[in-house]
């Protein structure tokens, strides 16, 4: 209008002037009740005229209460005027506009509200009814995206948009680019990684020892057992000098191996810890029903659930956690066994032991020092920094978590793989399997004298072989490149020396590749 003056008469002006007053004090007065034809009318009259408005921007408050465990699986919904009861409503704004968003924690696990593009960003809510406020000036015309940064929460819902109306006025509008957004959208990503925090010096050791194996079923019939999961959020140990934040099964990785007989009725227990930050549930791979468990299971920080199944068939299965996104709770540790023995229990051996892989993806490269942060990009693409035996680097090369044997000993390894996403090729240096339970399967003749064997995601296999000669043997995933990346684990095998088998006169020099 007032770039175009002979186009419109005087009183025409004033017109506008006073209707869009007149909404801008509506939109002040009852903020996010504010209707859509006033939002409509008010669009109409700000094209173009921002610099009438300009001392007077209107105020525009919107409201939105997160919500998880609905269809989509997460949420936000508005609160209050037209976006009362609207999931991931869309928020229309004028050009100018100072914008006001709270958000109120619907739950109480970890969200938060983003939109980069006004660098607004109400930081993290963590207690249920927790509310925080963003505002922002609508600086610049167009669609933008408001999403919690949680991982895995935009993905499955948590998302809406803002859409700012009217022309752009002619300013240069700084835009905030996450890096996130710019790689999503196909543009070269290799941002700079952020700096690692200082490690968390009361950080726990999370690897399980891979001696902890629960005791054989043995020779009994089918009972009703109920096992108690406790999921638990925590700083541990990632690797030397570096911390991670995990999620766990019980504090430790893998979570609790769970042994049970064929036709054992089990009631599962899974109880979330007070002070998590997010929600957790469980899928076990030897379950027949629903999510594996997983949809009766997702439980909030502080509540327990429960569900209760019949071990149809023997086997060594996974569990893990099922509740988005799912890579980012394995990834971080969320993982286990169960074992569901045959009738008359699994035949005895010397020394059982309990191992599973995983990867880890951070955004800080391998061997930087610190608390690492995840990266969820790094995750997308599968580029783990991390490879890992019961959760840490080098965990089992240690001597609290080495494996040992005496020699004329059978060895047998419960050998599962996490992930989320990287196959075992797994393989003990200097040994041969003598048999394989290919895939862990237990009601297939096991394979006889393997090398290497492939274990995939979500997967496991029960491996045997007798140590015939002392020495130090390492466990590895023979895609070697990952024991750069902390993947091993030590055997070390005691007892006399067996020349007919091996011999050198030379002195060891160390024990592997
Ligand atoms: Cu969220
Ligand atoms: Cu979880």
């Amino acid at each position: 209008m007032l770039n175009e003056p002979g186009r419109k008469s005087v009183s025409t002006m004033v017109f506008w002037f006073v209707i869009v007053l007149f909404f801008m004090l509506l939109a002040g007065v009852i903020g996010n009740e504010r209707s859509n034809a006033a939002q409509n009318s008010a669009r109409g009259a700000l094209t173009g005229s921002a610099a009438n408005v300009a001392d007077e921007a209107a105020v525009v408050e919107y409201t939105l209460r997160t919500r998880i465990g609905e269809n989509p699986a997460m949420a936000y919904v508005g609160v209050g005027g037209d976006i009362d009861g609207v999931v991931n409503p869309a928020l229309v704004v004028n050009v100018g506009d100072k914008v006001r968003i709270t958000v109120i924690n619907g739950d109480p696990t970890l969200h938060d509200l983003n939109i980069d593009a006004f660098n607004a960003h109400t930081g993290e809510l963590v207690a249920a009814e927790q509310t925080a406020t963003v505002e922002f000036v609508a600086t610049q015309a167009g669609m933008y995206e408001y999403y919690c940064s949680v991982p895995g929460h935009r993905e499955v819902g948590m998302k809406g948009t803002l859409d700012v109306v009217g022309e752009h006025t002619g300013q240069v509008v700084q835009v905030a680019d996450t890096g996130y957004t710019a790689a999503a959208a196909g543009a070269p990503s290799s941002p700079a990684a952020p700096a690692a925090g200082p490690a968390d010096a009361a950080a726990a050791i999370i690897s399980r020892n891979p001696a902890d194996v629960p005791p054989t079923v043995g020779d009994r019939g089918p009972q009703t057992i109920e096992v108690d999961l406790e999921t638990v959020e925590l700083n541990g140990v990632l690797a030397d000098g570096t911390t991670y934040r995990y999620m766990t099964f019980g504090g430790q990785v893998p979570g609790p191996m769970v042994r049970v007989r064929v036709d054992d009725t089990v009631t599962l227990v899974l109880h979330n810890q007070e002070d998590s930050q997010l929600s957790h549930s469980i899928d076990l791979h030897a379950v027949t029903g629903p999510g594996g468990g997983a949809v009766y299971t997702a439980v909030m920080p502080g509540e327990s659930a429960s569900f209760t199944f019949k071990a149809l068939a023997p086997g060594v299965y996974v569990y893990h956690c099922a509740t988005p996104s799912v890579a980012h709770h394995i990834t971080s540790g969320m993982y286990g066994l169960i074992v569901v023995e045959p009738e008359g229990g699994l035949p005895p051996v010397d020394r059982e032991y309990y191992i599973m892989q995983g990867e880890m993806y951070t955004a800080q490269p391998f061997g930087t020092p610190g608390q690492l942060d995840f990266s969820y990009q790094a995750m997308l693409d599968e580029q783990p920094q991390y490879y890992v035996f019961n959760g840490a680097a080098g965990a089992l090369t240690q001597d609290a978590f080495a494996l040992h044997a005496n020699v004329g000993e059978t060895v047998r390894i419960y050998f599962g793989v996490g992930g989320p996403n990287a196959i075992s090729s797994f393989h003990v240096i200097g040994e041969i399997l003598d048999r394989v339970y290919d895939l862990a399967s237990l009601t297939s003749p096991p394979m006889t004298n393997v090398q290497t064997t492939l274990v995939p995601p979500g997967g496991a296999t029960m491996v045997e072989f007798k140590v015939e000669v002392p020495g130090r043997y390492i466990l590895v995933d023979h895609a070697l490149s990952r024991l750069e990346r902390g993947l091993a684990g030590y055997l070390i095998v005691d007892g006399e020396a067996n020349p007919e088998i091996f011999f050198s006169e030379e002195a060891p020099d160390g024990s592997g590749h």
